[in-house]
């Protein structure tokens, strides 16, 4: 028996911000970060609930850690909220996860439910049960799991995206990319992840340049956000892989966007993946099978299977060269010598990382360490 989870109610499209009427007149607290808590999107937000009692935490840092979910579940238990609200990217995302989870475990539910407005379109976290938070003394990148952390309602408003800047589409973007790749060959896939993450791919194809060349195009920032969207559905229900293992232990001593060290990784695991390119006709492996059955969802031909995977490879290097992004660690602006020493420390923890287990090819210590010097 296998188990595919379909938890969150999902509204999107223009004026979906309206479903936040369902919270009239009750308490809600508001998980968000600074930006976010002066923006635009958060005066509409208001505005809809204008009948409902608002507190707004606003102290959300990028990439959240320990302190940072404590001083949320602070807020929270001092508000007595009967509806959470997280509106922001991943990292307002998941420190609203981790505040939901913690607070049940202490016996308060707000019961009117918890809501999830993402302003980016990438992490998926409004469609999981996973928050990425960062251990203060390790700085290692922690990825949490529970289903109390899934959200009850998504709220994915093109308007909400309106003002991403094209650093951060692409960033994100990229992220979506890994989880719709990943996802399509990491060993838990199944049919509904497979539809899920090759439309999410599809997508990608077609408007996430669109999206980072220009906030005016409505249609294509709509399409990229639902998109993610279908890729974190994909990815809760397949699990990922070594690109996010590596790019947790990266991310928890480098300061480096997540989507972009995704980039670099991406193309070097797929790579690592299909057995190295060694693949002869007749001796396809599975894995190396999917990546040439999504090349060809993407409407790449090759006169080889081989041929179809690089070209697999080829269309992620290209996306990420559009997108104005590095391909090494070094081009990530991260010194090359600080980064080698690191290496053997990293590769031991993403092996620890419970993303690992979803990689199709069991990998090594050795061949993480291996990847690793790849991308330096
Ligand atoms: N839970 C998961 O499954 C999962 C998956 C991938 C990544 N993550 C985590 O998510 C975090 C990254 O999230 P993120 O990339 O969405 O960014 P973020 O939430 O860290 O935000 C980055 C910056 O972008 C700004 N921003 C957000 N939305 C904006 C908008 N609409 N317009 C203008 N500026 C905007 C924020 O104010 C912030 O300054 C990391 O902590 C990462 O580890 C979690
Ligand atoms: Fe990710």
């Amino acid at each position: 028996m296998y188990r595919f989870q379909l938890t969150t109610t999902l509204y999107y499209g223009p004026d979906s911000l309206s479903a936040l009427s369902a919270l009239s007149g009750r308490r809600v607290l508001i998980i968000t970060d600074a930006f976010m808590a002066t923006s635009q999107l958060m005066f509409q937000v208001r505005e809809v609930l204008a009948e409902a009692t608002i507190e707004v935490y606003d102290k959300v840092i990028p990439n959240p850690d320990v302190a940072a979910v404590a001083a949320g579940l602070a807020a929270f238990v001092a508000f007595e909220p009967e509806a959470l609200l997280a509106v922001g990217g991943g990292s307002p995302i998941d420190t609203a996860k981790a505040v939901r989870k913690l607070a049940l475990e202490l016996g308060h539910r707000a019961e009117a439910g918890f809501y999830v407005i993402p302003t980016t379109s990438g992490t998926g976290s409004e469609v999981t049960s996973f928050a990425v938070i960062t251990d203060p003394v390790t700085h290692a990148k922690l990825p949490l799991t529970s289903d109390d952390m899934l959200p009850d309602v998504a709220i994915l408003d093109p308007d909400a995206v309106s003002t991403v800047p094209p650093f951060l589409v692409a960033d994100s973007g990229m992220d979506a990319i890994s989880h719709a790749i990943e996802a399509y060959v990491a060993v838990g896939h199944n049919d509904f992840s497979d539809a899920l993450a090759e439309k999410a791919l599809r997508i990608a194809d077609t408007y996430l340049l669109r999206s980072y060349r220009s906030n005016q195009d409505v249609k294509a920032r709509t399409h990229q956000h639902t998109g993610a969207t279908m890729a974190g559905i994909a990815f809760q229900n397949s699990g990922l892989g070594i690109v996010h293992s590596l790019s947790h232990a990266i991310g928890g001593s480098f300061k480096v966007a997540h989507g972009r060290l995704n980039g670099i990784l991406l193309p070097h695991v797929i790579e690592f993946n299909a057995g190295e390119l060694g693949i002869r006709p007749g001796e396809i492996s599975e894995v190396a099978r999917r990546y040439v059955t999504l090349a060809r969802s993407l409407g790449l031909s090759a006169s080889s299977d081989r041929n179809l995977v690089l070209g697999l490879v080829g269309w992620v290097e290209r996306v990420r060269r559009e997108l104005e992004m590095p391909a090494t660690i070094t081009g990530a602006g991260i010194d090359p010598e600080e980064f080698r020493a690191k290496i053997p420390a990293l590769a031991a923890t993403a092996l620890q990382d419970f993303c690992a287990e979803g990689n199709p090819v069991k990998a090594t210590e050795a061949d993480l360490t291996r990847i690793l010097e790849w991308v330096a």
